[in-house]
């Protein structure tokens, strides 16, 4: 039978906590019972705002208190024991993206949260907006041949206003060991729609460019990443794409995805990815508004629901399918260390 009120917990208090707990916390059929995370205080800044108990530590949260679900918001390196923890009580989760760093690890944790049978979900939220559901549709039978997409910001400085240097997420991204690289971490939300639209990725091979950042004065001093990126990828079905990241670019950035197939395009551009579809040998354009979505409560809500319901239909990214999508992105990196081309390991 449904429950009125699913007791939810938080693994991970830090940034990207802000986009999920103000629906959550407002919800009627979500009651918010525990914070955690390994700096305690930033557990205990949540309890405070939303109320709930507080700890430093997964397993013992999920010990001590009674949950119907969990959130994993932790770094890319941080990925497996508040997961497994979550199994092992048989508790669904909502895990951030990327799913993790060490790909021999990934998939033996994917084949845990499988035969687990817990109900999951990914934090790929583009997969609920409009536009790309659009599109979407559009190439179920007119497939992409081509994509071509980037994801271009700044570097992480030292200065006032900066997000990198004034925020905990500041002290991992720009270390590659422990974000997997702005390609991995950031660039992922493009490499997900790579999939989703295009279905599976057999082969990638990479490029980077380093030493731009090196020479800024004010260069945020752990930072070890690649300045850009540029990977190409061949489709199953025959198609290819070209994907890059660049957190070199102070003057202007952006992120776009372009899709072309043979009887249709789909333009998106922005974080929000609004997209423009032009049919061929039609004049008019069709414009989506990404934003017509507010899309961490229609994420939060399709999690929320199937665990309510037991229904997972409506969550567009599982744990598993996650996963996939990280072990892609982390081929980049492969491709980069061997120098070759590498057959995506799934
Ligand atoms: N979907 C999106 O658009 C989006 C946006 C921002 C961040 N994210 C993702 O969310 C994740 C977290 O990012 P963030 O910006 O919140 O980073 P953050 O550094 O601000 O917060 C992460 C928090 O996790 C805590 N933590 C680390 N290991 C832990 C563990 N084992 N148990 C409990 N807590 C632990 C840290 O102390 C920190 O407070 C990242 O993977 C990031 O890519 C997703």
């Amino acid at each position: 039978m449904a429950k009125d009120k699913l007791r939810v917990g938080l693994i991970g208090c830090g940034g990207i906590s802000g986009a999920h707990l103000p629906h959550l916390s407002s919800s009627e059929d979500v009651e918010l019972v525990a914070f955690c995370d390994v700096v305690v205080e930033r557990a205990q800044k949540k309890a405070d705002e939303f109320g709930g108990q507080v700890f430093d530590n997964a397993e013992e949260m999920l010990d001590k208190v009674e949950l119907d679900a969990a959130y994993i918001l932790i770094p890319t390196y941080a990925h497996g024991a508040p997961e497994r923890a979550c199994i092992a009580k048989g508790l669904p989760f909502l895990v951030e993206k990327p799913l993790g760093i060490d790909p021999a690890d990934l998939r033996k944790l994917a084949k845990e949260v499988e035969a687990s049978g817990v109900i999951t979900a990914a934090g790929f939220m583009n997969r609920y907006r409009k536009s790309v559901n659009r599109a979407k549709d559009l190439l179920q039978n007119d497939p992409a041949i081509l994509m071509d997409g980037a994801w271009i910001g700044g570097p992480p400085l030292v200065k006032e206003g900066d997000y990198f240097s004034n925020a905990p997420i500041g002290q991992w991204w720009p270390i590659k060991e422990k974000s997997g690289g702005q390609f991995v971490e950031q660039v992922i939300h493009t490499v997900d729609l790579v999939r989703y639209l295009g279905g599976e990725v057999t082969e990638v091979f990479a490029y980077a460019a380093n030493g731009f950042n090196k020479k800024l004065p004010n260069l945020i001093p752990n930072y070890n990443l690649d300045d850009a990126m540029v990977v190409s990828m061949k489709f199953a079905h025959g198609g290819v794409a070209n994907i890059m990241s660049c957190c070199s670019a102070q003057a202007a950035g952006g992120v776009f995805l372009n899709v072309w197939a043979s009887g249709h395009n789909s333009r998106f551009n922005d974080w929000a990815h609004h997209v423009n579809i032009q049919q061929a040998g039609q004049k008019d354009i069709e414009d989506i508004r990404g934003d017509i979505d507010d899309i961490f409560p229609t994420e939060d809500r399709a999690f929320i629901n199937a665990v309510k319901s037991g229904d997972r239909s409506g969550i567009r990214c599982t744990h598993a399918d996650g996963v996939r999508t990280t072990l892609l992105a982390l081929a980049a990196n492969e491709s980069l260390e061997t120098g070759k081309p590498v057959t995506v390991q799934y």
